[in-house]
């Protein structure tokens, strides 16, 4: 059957206290509604997302980064069933199923979504909610049961009784619903509420209502489901986000010296047999060979690729580069905007100086196989040295070197014997 997406992403985000919407806020450079797309766009055919506070911002980012989805706009925002009741005219004639997810809940994965659609699927279910049990349920909107365990509705902290407050199991936001039979319901929900909005929790309720078979998938890792809402469920998010990374990449046979202390996004992938010292942070997207050595204190930035058997070594920033198999960069370096052969040997302190303030135009060096570059040079692109070529330490490059030269530009030594006596 077809799938679509709905992802609601029109909120204040009000706890945030910030000028950036709610799901434009980033873990590792990539914006929390980016981790939302990239885990079901294997899964559905086309994404919905509710855009209202600073519609702009997220329209752009979207646009640009996400082919199949588009954007719906909610104005006045009044609240998540609202929300969804914008994607009617576009799901007008649509038979196929839909999936309902929050922007704002990152570390979901597509292996439970598939699960989740699954379970909705084989139990023949019209609605299903996904659920998961928090010790602290605070905030989230409580999943209330009849006595014979089926559910009865969801209602949410601020409208829920003391006993209600006590129900451990919440809920995920998530939901998988069959479109045809649950679309009048969003045209039926009322504001009779704490907060005086549409709640999307209240389908719940309208499908019983309307003798639609609904059901809760109790999932087991409540960490997928961590809604962002403040600062601090951002921070938490990201070491979450990151404990799973380095977890995955030790299985795959990477060595990470001190997962305490490394920072590593999901979107790096690392070969086997390679080692991360201590302190270092990749974000971005990377893809780094097998027997490499990374830091410590390195800073890998995100468009890098590096082959097999090089080093990254302390205190090296690296950014949009591509590095060939056997190179060394191995102290102190800035290495952005490269093309970087195979046994290149960069002396520490080597800068590529790839940016003009006054152009503002970025420019890229190439460094041939064999090249070596002497500490503290200074590489001003754009800049091409061919192969085998040797640069003196202490140079500043500003013109492209042929293969199997030497280029220097250090002044010459002066000794003053006796200087400091006289
Ligand atoms: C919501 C659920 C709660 C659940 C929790 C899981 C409701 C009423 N409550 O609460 O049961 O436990 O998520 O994380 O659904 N949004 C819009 N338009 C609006 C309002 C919100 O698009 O008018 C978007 C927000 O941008 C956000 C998402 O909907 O991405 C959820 O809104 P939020 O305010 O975070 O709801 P919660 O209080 O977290
Ligand atoms: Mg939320």
């Amino acid at each position: 059957m077809e799938i679509k997406a709905v992802i609601l992403a029109a909120g204040k985000g009000t706890r945030m206290k910030s000028n950036t919407p709610k799901v434009l806020h980033k873990i590792f450079e990539k914006p929390l509604l980016g981790y939302v797309l990239d885990n079901v766009k294997n899964i559905v055919n086309e994404s919905f997302v509710i855009v209202g506070h600073h519609a702009e911002e997220v329209t752009e980012y979207v646009q640009k980064e996400y082919k199949n989805a588009k954007t719906v706009l909610q104005t006045p925002q009044l609240g998540t069933g609202h929300a969804v009741s914008m994607v009617c005219p576009s799901l007008e004639n649509f038979d196929g199923q839909v999936i309902i997810l929050c922007g704002d809940t990152p570390l979901i994965t597509e292996d439970t979504l598939k699960k989740f659609i699954d379970y909705h699927n084989s139990n023949n279910s019209d609605l299903t909610v996904m659920s998961t049990i928090f010790e602290n349920p605070a905030n989230y909107g409580r999943i209330i049961r009849e006595k014979d365990n089926s559910l009865k509705c969801i209602v949410e902290e601020k409208d829920a009784t003391p006993e209600q407050k006590a129900v451990k199991e919440v809920n995920a936001g998530i939901y998988c619903l069959n479109w045809n039979k649950i679309k009048q319901a969003f045209c039926q929900l009322t504001s009779n509420n704490a907060q005086g909005e549409y709640y999307l929790t209240d389908i719940i309720e309208w499908g019983k209502k309307n003798n639609l078979n609904v059901n809760a998938y109790i999932m087991e890792n409540n960490e997928e489901i961590y809604g962002i809402n403040s600062r601090s469920n951002l921070a938490t998010a990201t070491k979450l986000m990151n404990k799973r990374k380095l977890n995955k990449l030790m299985d795959n046979g990477v060595t990470i010296v001190d997962p305490d202390s490394t920072w590593i996004s999901e979107d790096t992938e690392i070969g086997a047999d390679t080692t991360i010292y201590p302190a270092t942070y990749i974000e971005g997207k990377n893809k780094i060979g097998n027997n490499c050595k990374i830091g410590p204190c390195a800073h890998l930035r995100g468009d890098v690729e590096i082959a097999d058997n090089c080093k990254i070594g302390n205190f090296v920033e690296v950014k949009k580069a591509k590095i060939d198999h056997n190179t060394n960069a191995g102290h102190l370096s800035y290495i952005g905007d490269c093309e970087i052969g195979s046994n290149v040997n960069i002396g520490a302190g080597t800068i590529t100086a790839n940016y003009n303030p006054l152009t503002k135009v970025k420019s890229k060096t190439v460094l041939k196989n064999d090249v070596k570059i002497g500490s503290n040079t200074v590489l001003v692109a754009p800049v091409e040295v061919e192969e085998g070529t040797n640069v003196g330490a202490g140079s500043v490059i500003t013109k492209n070197l042929p293969s199997w030269a030497l280029a220097i530009t250090r002044a010459p030594l002066r000794i003053i014997e006796n200087w400091v006596r006289k």
